[in-house]
């Protein structure tokens, strides 16, 4: 059997909805961005949301908007995909990392005021393979502070924790919807915020700061543009907004059967299957991005190999981003920095999981590492 690691799920529908921008007259950001924006803050209970060309684009502008720069520092974890840490880089701060919960993965909450110092801007919170983090504390921690609150939704979309959703707690939210993720366009991202004001500076922003987007210029008579601030070249085509207005109609439904098979996973491993999983916290709605599964960190890439021998796609999410050589070499991080983030980096193996997965071929997945997980177990022991 061949299991990807990844499928994705477009539909008929899907391609109809592409297929009618490219038979239109206007490709790049127009109203069928538009009206992705307005669903996608009605489908997270926020005001407004923009839509950018992916989710390091959202965070980089996230944290422009909100006038993080050069001499500021960013908290955040180790424990994600270097798109977060880098897109604090990209405005001339610094990243100071913050060690994660065992349980969850997550950036742990209690340890954020130890790291903060008079040049911290802003907290930078990620919800790890889907699962929020404690949001209500990382307010209270921000208020107390002054400083800003962006989360790194990419994982995030259909999350709840206490009934907040990614947007509702914080200053802005940014998500991905590039080819793996819940909803995809391939590339493609958007930030979602209560305020108006940082929405619309956004819109600016992902645009070389210009005062008119290709819309607003074209589509009645030629109008004369400004360029209001130094932007970035970050906005969606209509063309991208096509491809996700039908997914998101259909989200929770594709939700449901990622939970399913989580939950299958989970169940299966639930004992002496010589594999651990993180816990999804009683109070808590993933999203149920990626599943993760951790094994003896000496035996990690031999599991790797073995699952891929048997027809098993699957990925590493992640190794921790301060033990990567460019943050190592450049910040002096090392190892023994940040143990709970390197001990879920050394040992974690991302399984397949997406809608098209089937029962059947769940059950192999889990066999399967059953049966590798059984043969190394003789070596482990000793
Ligand atoms: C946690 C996290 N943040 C940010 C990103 C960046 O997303 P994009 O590829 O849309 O820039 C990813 C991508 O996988 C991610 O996993």
């Amino acid at each position: 059997m061949r299991i990807e690691f990844y499928k994705h799920n477009i539909s008929q529908q899907d391609i109809d909805n592409v297929v009618g921008v490219l038979n239109s007259f206007f490709l790049t950001t127009g109203e069928v961005v538009s009206e992705f924006e307005d669903r996608f803050s009605r489908y997270l209970g926020c005001k407004r949301t923009v839509g950018v060309t992916s989710c390091t684009a959202a965070l980089h502008l996230a944290l422009l908007a909100y006038g993080i720069g050069p001499g500021d520092e960013v908290i955040t974890t180790p424990m994600t995909f270097v798109s977060t840490a880098n897109a604090v880089l990209f405005t001339g701060a610094k990243p100071v990392f913050v060690d994660v919960e065992p349980e969850t993965g997550n950036i742990n909450a209690d340890l954020i005021e130890d790291a903060a110092t008079s040049r911290t801007k802003a907290i930078l919170p990620v919800h790890l393979y889907g699962q929020t983090c404690d949001m209500r504390k990382i307010r209270e921690i921000a208020d107390k502070h002054h400083l800003a609150v962006i989360e790194d939704a990419a994982h995030a979309i259909e999350a709840s924790r206490d009934g907040a959703r990614p947007g509702q707690l914080s200053d802005a939210a940014c998500f991905s919807f590039y080819a793996t993720k819940n909803i995809t366009s391939g590339e493609g991202g958007a930030i979602s915020t209560n305020s108006e004001e940082i929405a619309e500076k956004l819109k600016k922003l992902r645009l070389h700061g210009m005062s008119k987007g290709a819309a607003e210029r074209y589509s009645k008579r030629y109008e004369h543009w400004d360029m209001e601030m130094l932007g970035w070249k970050y906005n969606m085509s209509n063309i991208q907004a096509a491809l996700l207005l039908n997914q998101l109609e259909n989200i929770e439904k594709r939700w449901q059967r990622r939970e399913q098979i989580c939950r299958m996973y989970e169940e299966a491993f639930k004992k002496d299957s010589g594999v651990t999983c993180l816990k999804v916290l009683p109070n808590s709605k993933s999203a149920r991005h990626l599943f993760t599964i951790q094994v003896a960190p000496d035996k990690r890439d031999e599991v790797i190999r073995q699952l891929e021998e048997r027809g098993i796609g699957v990925a590493v999410n992640f190794r921790a981003v301060h033990l990567l050589t460019f943050y190592r070499q450049t910040f002096g991080y090392k190892r023994g920095m940040y143990p709970m983030a390197e001990k879920i980096g050394d040992s974690t193996i991302t399984l397949p999981l997406y809608p098209k997965l089937t029962d059947e071929e769940v059950r192999y997945v889990i066999q399967t590492v059953k049966e590798v997980i059984a043969e190394y177990a003789q070596t482990w022991a000793e």
